[in-house]
């Protein structure tokens, strides 16, 4: 595979809301249930509950968080709570990611307007209050599914411009290709996520 960079992301938010789903519809275009799915990291976050003192789980998740040079912050436009917990899945990615970390907040489900429990501008009013991304995306459409992972490595693109990132530090989530140049001007072509080859999942 021929990159520029390579950026690991993390996919959270309450289960259910179409984490898996988001990642398939990107990497492979189609929509299916997804219960074989069998990456680590999302099989880990949907077992996350928001009960206190699970610290053997939560210290793993937390490693996740650390090598993620992105994250998706999924919710459910129809499904309220899923919009609630929002600040509890914000505090923990922040808490425990690098500072630098870019945030997409995603309003999933898009295509089923007639359940629609969070309008479209509270999303985008508690992106604006959190300073991070927003859009809503259709796992099943296929609606914004691209846009959502590409607009994420294009802020974490301009973030390496800038300089904030220490692209040389791998646990950043960056990894640099074979066909990076300083001076090229190429976006990177796409998002990273973390491979089978980091464990098991936990349910
Ligand atoms: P956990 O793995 O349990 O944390 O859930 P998840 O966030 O990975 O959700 P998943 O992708 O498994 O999707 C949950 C359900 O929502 C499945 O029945 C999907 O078919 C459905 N679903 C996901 N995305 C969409 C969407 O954009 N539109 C519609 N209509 N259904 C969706
Ligand atoms: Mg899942």
């Amino acid at each position: 595979m021929s990159y520029a960079y390579l950026f690991k992301y993390i996919i959270i938010g309450d289960t259910g809301v179409g984490k898996s789903c988001l990642l398939l519809q990107f990497t492979d275009k189609r929509f299916q249930p997804v219960h074989d799915l069998t990456i680590a990291m999302l099989k880990m976050y949907s077992c996350e509950t928001f009960q206190a003192g699970q610290e053997a789980f939560r210290s793993i998740t937390r490693s996740y968080y650390r090598g993620a040079a992105g994250a998706l912050l999924v919710y459910d436009i129809t499904r309220r709570d899923t919009f609630n917990h929002l600040t509890t899945w914000l505090e923990d990615a922040r808490q425990h990611s690098n500072s630098n970390m870019v945030i997409m907040l995603i309003g999933n489900k898009s295509d089923l307007e007639s359940r629609r429990e969070v309008k479209k501008e509270e999303g985008e009013a508690f992106a604006r209050e959190h300073g991070l991304i927003f859009m809503e995306t259709s796992a099943k459409t296929a609606a914004n599914v691209e846009e959502a992972f590409i607009n994420t490595a294009k802020e974490i693109y301009e973030k390496i411009q800038e300089g904030v990132f220490d692209i040389n530090n791998e646990a950043n989530g960056i990894k640099i290709g074979p066909q990076h140049s300083p001076t090229s001007s190429n976006l990177p072509s796409g998002g990273q996520y973390p491979s089978s080859s980091q464990g098991g999942g936990c349910c």
